[in-house]
């Protein structure tokens, strides 16, 4: 079917870059030496299967066409690109490239990352969805996770490819990647299996920040825990977990997790000070978030928290809770 043609393309273009990133001599004075800056080990490389793409019009192309695979095929698959001309390039080019596995291991789309640092070009490429290829349902690292995520009970989820990467090398394997987009309500349901505890770790940047606040209420509406955790400015779990090394790493995990009400709190609490409208606002902000879990009794365990942090009357908070459940009905 078709659907197996594109999972042996897509296997096919994962050998290649593999091939070029240790094999060829651009792949590895450019590719192989940026992992290694980078740090990523060989036990790292091969468990990620990440490769190289050569900075040419049609390396891949050329190879793949000589090697039997119809153009069709790889048009499908997103590998290649129609020039104005009627002639195909290569999607990817001088570029390290990320597979992207399916829960069974099979290759399913790539990102691909710039080395240098181009203005006019954009920092990662994606594959394009394809039948095989469902963004929205997909979540970077779950095959190198889910055994972990069962383990821990729980999930860390992290904003990008290399903070998935540098988490396992700093031992920490229960952790995967929204890939830059916005948290998706299937892509609860795939952590879901796993686990019903979700930590989200993400940038410490504004950017961040806002993700951080969407994926809790994602998170919440699919009927699971969340806490917290979001690193200092400048720093994402790759950049950090390096400079903390491992041990120093998985301790700050452990201090700095927070529940979301404390975060929220924390949040507003640095704009808010002591204006009371902007403590109103902090409140009801706090009480949407809670609304939106599924479990009534999770919803008053909330409640009752938030009652204590705050100094509120439980009952203003649960008034103000319920017309936002039965408004919602
Ligand atoms: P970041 O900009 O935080 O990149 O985007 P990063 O993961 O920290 O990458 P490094 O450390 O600079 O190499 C987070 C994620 O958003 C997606 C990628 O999945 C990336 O890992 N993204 C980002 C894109 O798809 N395209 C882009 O141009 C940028
Ligand atoms: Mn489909
Ligand atoms: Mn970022
Ligand atoms: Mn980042
Ligand atoms: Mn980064």
């Amino acid at each position: 079917s078709e659907r197996d043609s594109l999972y042996i393309v897509m296997n096919y273009a994962k050998e290649h870059y593999k091939e070029r990133l240790l094999h060829s001599d651009e792949g590895t004075s450019i590719g192989l030496s940026y992992f290694r800056e980078r740090g990523f080990n060989d036990r790292t490389v091969e468990k990620f299967e990440l490769g190289y793409s050569i900075n040419a019009w049609d390396d891949f192309n050329k190879k793949a066409l000589r090697e039997g695979y119809r153009e069709e095929m790889l048009d499908k698959a997103g590998l290649i690109i129609k020039r104005d001309d009627g002639r195909f390039y290569d999607r990817f080019r001088g570029r390290v490239i990320f597979p992207v596995h399916n829960l069974a291991g099979k290759v399913i789309a790539f990102g691909a990352r710039i080395l240098t640092k181009e203005k006019d070009q954009p920092k990662y490429i994606n594959s394009p969805e394809t039948e095989i290829y469902h963004k929205s349902q997909v979540l970077y690292g779950m095959f190198q996770a889910k055994n972990a995520i069962r383990r821990e009970d729980n999930c860390y989820l992290v904003e990008g490819y290399t903070d998935v990467i540098s988490m396992h090398l700093a031992d920490v394997d229960n952790v995967v990647a929204s890939s830059g987009t916005a948290l998706t309500e299937d892509q609860i349901k795939l952590i879901r299996r796993f686990t019903e505890n979700v930590t989200v770790l993400f940038d410490g940047d504004a950017a961040g920040i806002k993700a951080a606040l969407r994926g809790i209420d994602l998170v919440l509406k699919g009927g699971l825990n969340v806490r917290v955790l979001l690193f200092p400015d400048g720093d994402d779990p790759d950049s950090f977990s390096r400079k903390m090394g491992s041990t120093a790493f998985k301790q700050y995990l452990k201090d700095h997790t927070t529940d979301f009400i404390s975060f929220k709190i924390d949040l507003h609490a640095k704009d808010a000070g002591h204006d009371p409208i902007k403590k109103a606002e902090a409140i009801r902000d706090i009480v949407t978030s809670i609304s939106l879990i599924p479990d009534p009794i999770k919803r008053s365990v909330y409640i009752q928290e938030t009652s204590q942090l705050l100094r509120m009357p439980e009952n203003v908070l649960l008034t103000e809770m319920n017309k936002i459940v039965i408004g919602d009905k």
